[in-house]
């Protein structure tokens, strides 16, 4: 059988589509079925120790960390997450994720001033995690937690982002503590 030179451009082009084709749909497939690969990922639903409650003093708020569990085994210290803890009082505590609500630089807690500064465009959040001035349109995100045999748990498979909360408020749910 012989190609002319026509047919066989075409199946040149046709070949070079198919490549194409492939590496723009994958990206978009596991996009679209990623929440069915979460829901059989039990770190998603990890809740984590951030340590014991005597390491969160009463109406004190520190610097915590936690081992992301949904990681690579390339990650390394990456995956070690930074969060501040807010013991208000008894078992009232606020876990705030450390990324501003701006553009996720990592906010620092001024006990002087009580407030978390943003070194990255001024913003400024109280210490409830309120938003007191800047760039931010919301206050801190938080994480849901627990105490359970003396220790802080966190819910921390799940990131609170603003996309989450909205989600939240349409299925009637709250997905900060
Ligand atoms: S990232 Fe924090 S104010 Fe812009």
């Amino acid at each position: 059988m012989t190609v002319n030179r026509r047919a066989f451009l075409t199946y040149v082009a046709m070949g070079f589509n198919a490549v194409v084709a492939a590496a723009l749909g994958v990206p978009i497939v596991r996009y679209v079925l990623s929440p069915i690969a979460r829901a059989g990922d039990p770190g998603y639903d990890s809740w984590l120790s951030l340590g014991s409650l005597e390491q969160f003093p009463a109406g004190e708020t520190r610097l915590a960390t936690y081992r992301n569990p949904v990681q690579n085994s390339s990650d390394g210290e990456t995956a070690t997450i930074p969060c501040w803890v807010r013991h208000v009082d008894g078992d009232e505590f606020q876990v705030f994720a450390i990324n501003c609500a701006h553009l996720g630089c990592p906010v620092r807690w001024f006990p002087q001033s009580e407030l978390f500064m943003c070194p990255c465009h001024g913003g400024a959040y109280y210490s409830d995690g309120s938003r007191a001035s800047g760039p931010p349109e919301r206050g801190l995100f938080e994480y849901r937690y627990k105490i359970e045999g003396g220790k802080l748990l966190i819910k921390a498979g799940e990131i609170p982002t603003p996309g989450r909360l909205a989600a939240a408020a349409a299925a009637g749910k709250t997905p900060c503590a």
